[in-house]
């Protein structure tokens, strides 16, 4: 493999300029690292405009034109540069200047999604066309992007910019396929022999995520264990065969952490910086957040700290089953911040004025809330069904804030079972998904917590020791393009 590659990263998210959920952290976060490891990388962004003006934008290229089907779309493209990592975005005014990312006000998907992010895909290959950019590897992301792999296999082949390119797609989450009515198909400009059930027609509708597995030339998903579980029918939402027909050209690799960001030791937005060898400061955390989210001021009593799109993958409706009883019966706060299902809204924003003091909760999107939360709590629960990485848990091993996860797909590979008789281990796990499970798994923290201080110590020690830096899956990355690049090779024969 050459020692420097060119990578185009595709992606509908990226911090700090768009974000959902864990695929903004990752593409925010990865190209910084390959960088670092002296690569160049490019990143293309859609360029939406409800998050306001983003600093030092500069017109690039206007217009530049993109065939979608047979027709010809219009767009412009504004760039600009950080930490060496030159970023584009693609401008539509038709396609990005909406509400939100992905949906209205009310959450309900726009109906020209499969339209806006087929559009998207195809004019982020068409920049690298027009700025002469040839990349050795198109990385994509999830189903907004997943058309890459597949147009350059069927339109770029003999292209003299992107024939060479070997492509990635990484599955962040198999919930999310992109499926939509067939009437779509022709605008996305994939030829109809193509719609087969091998590849993009799913029951009569497309399927972009399982067009792009069959297109690329390497797919990986966030974490061994995920990888795993998406080889089985519980698991893969219909695409098991597909995945177990890729072989060994399907694997996890786990996320990590931008540390810059998610480290108590040079936190900005929490009250009081910590780390593993002067914990005075988690205490003030604790105190402050006690205070905003009108907690009782209590610093014996250990807080369970909850951050999450509100959402049936996640467990939550397991927890809204126990999280009274817990209350009722166990000496300990809650801390709640999280937003989505309008039902799960409903019940955990109200959960504060029944129970003053013991559960504090914050319905929306709120990133310093979420550092604080992270800062000065004790623990973090996770209860989901599926967890394809997730990376809050992660985050909270740094802070000292011990997981209590179901051990399903990342959080299995993350996080390290307490073992009572050693008292070693980074947090509690359970298997069942259920809400009994979660009950009891939160005595078991909580009873820890006041009854085996020294093993919650030397776990919170042992937590904060933890190294998930992106170095690493950088590295492991750096390993899946080199075997994409191979099987890139190989297809051409
Ligand atoms: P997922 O991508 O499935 O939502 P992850 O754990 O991978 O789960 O990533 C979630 C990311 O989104 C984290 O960075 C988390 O802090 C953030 N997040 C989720 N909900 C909120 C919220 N309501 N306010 C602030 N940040 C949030
Ligand atoms: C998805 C998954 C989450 C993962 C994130 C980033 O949103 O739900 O588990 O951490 O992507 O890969």
């Amino acid at each position: 493999m050459k020692s420097k590659l060119k990578i185009a990263m595709i992606s509908s998210e990226c911090v700090p300029f768009a974000k959902s959920g864990g695929l903004a952290d990752v593409v925010g976060a990865l190209p910084k690292a390959l960088q670092a490891l002296g690569h160049k990388v490019i990143v293309i962004l859609p360029g939406y405009t409800h998050n306001g003006h983003v600093n030092n934008l500069r017109p690039f290229l206007s217009p530049m034109g993109v065939w979608m089907g047979d027709i010809e779309e219009w767009c412009a493209v504004q760039t600009t540069e950080r930490d060496g990592v030159t970023f584009y975005f693609i401008q539509s005014d038709k396609y990005f200047d909406r509400y939100a990312l992905y949906h209205d006000a009310d959450f309900n998907d726009y109906q020209d999604n499969p339209r806006r992010f087929g559009f998207f895909t195809r004019a982020a290959l068409q920049l690298c066309r027009d700025i002469g950019f040839a990349p050795d590897i198109v990385h994509a992301h999830d189903w907004q992007t997943a058309l890459a792999p597949a147009y350059l296999k069927i339109w770029h082949w003999d292209d003299p910019v992107l024939n060479e390119a070997a492509s990635v797609l990484t599955i962040h989450n198999i919930a999310y396929q992109g499926v939509y009515n067939a009437a779509h198909y022709g605008y996305l400009g994939l030829q109809w022999s193509n719609f087969t059930p091998d590849k993009f027609e799913d029951h009569g509708q497309v399927n972009f995520l399982k067009g792009g597995i069959y297109y690329a030339d390497l797919v990986n998903t966030v974490s061994p264990t995920y990888a795993q579980e998406t080889r089985t029918s519980a698991f893969a939402h219909g695409l098991a065969p597909y995945l177990n027909k890729k072989g060994d050209d399907y694997i996890g690799i786990i996320n990590g952490v931008d540390y810059d960001h998610w480290d108590p030791s040079v936190d900005n937005l929490i009250p009081a910086r910590f780390s593993r060898r002067s914990l005075a400061g988690k205490a003030a955390c604790k105190r402050e957040l006690q205070r905003r989210l009108l907690l009782d001021d209590e610093p014996d009593v250990p807080i369970i700290g909850i951050i999450s799109r509100l959402v049936h993958q996640k467990g939550l409706d397991l927890l809204a089953q126990v999280i009274e009883p817990i209350v009722h019966n166990m000496h300990v706060q809650f801390a709640i911040l999280g937003s989505g299902d309008k039902g799960l809204e409903w019940y955990y924003g109200g959960l504060p004025a029944r129970y003053p003091g013991e559960i504090g909760s914050f319905i929306g999107y709120n990133n310093e809330l979420a550092h604080w939360i992270e800062a000065g709590c004790d623990f973090f629960l996770m209860p989901s069904l599926f967890e394809p990485c997730g990376l809050n848990q992660i985050y909270s091993l740094r802070y000292g804030t011990l997981p209590i996860v179901r051990a399903t797909g990342g959080l299995e590979d993350t996080v390290q079972q307490y073992d009572e008789a050693t008292g070693t281990g980074t947090g509690f796990k359970f298997w069942e998904p259920s809400a009994h499970a979660v009950y009891h798994t939160v005595g078991w923290a909580v009873s820890t917590y006041y009854d085996r201080r020294h093993h919650l110590k030397e776990m919170v020690r042992s937590a904060m020791g933890q190294n998930f830096s992106w170095k690493r899956s950088a590295q492991r990355y750096l390993e899946a393009y080199s075997q994409a690049t191979v099987n890139k090779i190989l297809t051409l024969g």
